[in-house]
C-alpha cells in the first residue's frame, strides 16, 4: 500500500510570472514528507498540480506508470482516485452535518449502500476521534474539529496518496502535537504516501522522513529529515531554524547591502536534531531506521546533543 511520486523537471507559471521550475523529486511510497517554503514560493500550486487540478509547463509526475501532466481526463479522473486531500481551511460543506460531509465522497463516488457508508464513516471518525460529534455543523466546532473532520473525509475512500495542505495551520501548540501524532499514528496504520504542507518548523523537525524546502524558485533542497537537519546549506538552515540571519528577507531575497551588514554576525550553532515522532499505536513507520543513522552512513557528524530523548523539539523552545 502507498504509491511512490516521482517528479521530474517541473515547471509551472502563470501567465509570465514563473512559480518554480525544474523541480524533481521522488516522494518514496508510504512514507512522510512535508513541504516547506515562505509563503507564496507555490507550495499550494505544488499540490494541486500533482492532483492534476493545474497542469505544468513542463515536466513529468509519474503514479503507477501514468503520468499526471500528460494523461487524459479520463486517466486523471482514475488516478485522482488514490488522492485523498485536506485542503488548506478543511473546505467543509457548510450546510451539511460531520457526518454528510464526511459520507459525501462515498455517495459520490461509489455505489456502496447507506449502511457500508455508515460503518466507513463511523471508522473515520472513530480514528480521528470525532465521535459524538457527527451531528454537529461545521460552523459548530472548534477549528481542530474542523481539521480532523476534514482529515476524516480524505480517508473515507481508503487513499495510496493523502496531500495536507498547512494541516496545523491557525491550531494552537497542543492541538498541533495531538494532530501530528494522528498523522503518524495513521500513516503507520493506512501505510500509504504523506505530503504535508506546513510552516510549522516543529512539526517539520520531527513529523517527516523527508523534507523539501522551495525558495525562490525553485526546488532548495529535498532528501531525509536528518540531511536537512543536519545542513550547513545558507536557506535551509535558516528555514529549518527559523533564523532572521541568512539569505531569506522580510518579502524576499536580502540584497547584497543587508547580507554584507551581517557577515559579521556569528551564526548560533545548529541546535540538536530531534527524535522523530514514533506512532503511539505500536505498528512501526515504513521507513523506521536507528536514529541518526542517515548521518552515520554519510559520515556526518549530527550536531552535539542530537538524537537524546526529551530534547527540546523547536528551536529556541
Ligand atoms: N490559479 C492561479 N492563477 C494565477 N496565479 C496563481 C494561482 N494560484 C496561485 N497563484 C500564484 O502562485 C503563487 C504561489 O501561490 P501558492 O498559494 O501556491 O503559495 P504558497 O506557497 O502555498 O503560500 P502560503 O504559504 O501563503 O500558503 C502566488 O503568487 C499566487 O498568487
Ligand atoms: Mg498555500
Amino acid at each position: 500500500m502507498g504509491v511512490e511520486i516521482e517528479v521530474n523537471d517541473l515547471t509551472k507559471s502563470f501567465g509570465k510570472q514563473l512559480i518554480w521550475g525544474d523541480v524533481s523529486l521522488t516522494i518514496p511510497a508510504g512514507e512522510i514528507c512535508v513541504m516547506l517554503g515562505p509563503s507564496g514560493t507555490g507550495k499550494s500550486v505544488f499540490l494541486k498540480t500533482l492532483i492534476g487540478l493545474l497542469k505544468p509547463d513542463r515536466g513529468s509526475i509519474i503514479i503507477e506508470g501514468t503520468d499526471i501532466a500528460s494523461c487524459s481526463e479520463r486517466e486523471l479522473y482514475e488516478i485522482r482516485k488514490l488522492f485523498g486531500v485536506l485542503f488548506q481551511d478543511g473546505a467543509m460543506f457548510g450546510s451539511m452535518n460531520l457526518y454528510d460531509n464526511i459520507a459525501f465522497p462515498l455517495r459520490e463516488h461509489t455505489k456502496k449502500s447507506e449502511s457500508e457508508i455508515r460503518a466507513i464513516v463511523m471508522e473515520k471518525l472513530d480514528i480521528t476521534g470525532l465521535i459524538g460529534t457527527e451531528h454537529k455543523l461545521p460552523g459548530e466546532i472548534s477549528g481542530g474539529m474542523r481539521k480532523r473532520a476534514g482529515l476524516a473525509r480524505a480517508l473515507v475512500l481508503d487513499p495510496e496518496i493523502v496531500l495536507f495542505d498547512e494541516p496545523d495551520s491557525g491550531l494552537d501548540p497542543v492541538r498541533t502535537s495531538f494532530l501530528n501524532q494522528l498523522i503518524v499514528d495513521l500513516n503507520a496504520q493506512i501505510d500509504a504516501t504523506f505530503l504535508i504542507v506546513t510552516h510549522d518548523i516543529n512539526t517539520a523537525r520531527t513529523v517527516p522522513d523527508n523534507i523539501g524546502l522551495l525558495y525562490h524558485k525553485h526546488l532548495a533542497m529535498f532528501g531525509p529529515r536528518e540531511m536537512l537537519l543536519s545542513s550547513e546549506e545558507p536557506v535551509v538552515r535558516q528555514f529549518l531554524n527559523a533564523q532572521k540571519i541568512g539569505p531569506i528577507g522580510m518579502s524576499e531575497e536580502k540584497d547584497a547591502d543587508e547580507l554584507a551588514a551581517e557577515s559579521d554576525q556569528e551564526l548560533p550553532p545548529l541546535p540538536p536534531i530531534p527524535m522523530q515522532l514514533e506512532p503511539s499505536n505500536g505498528i512501526a513507520r515504513r521507513s523506521q531506521r536507528e536514529p541518526g543513522a542517515w548521518c552515520r552512513e554519510q559520515g556526518i557528524t549530527p550536531p552535539p546533543g542530537s538524537f537524546e530523548d526529551n530534547i527540546s523539539m523547536a528551536p529556541g523552545a
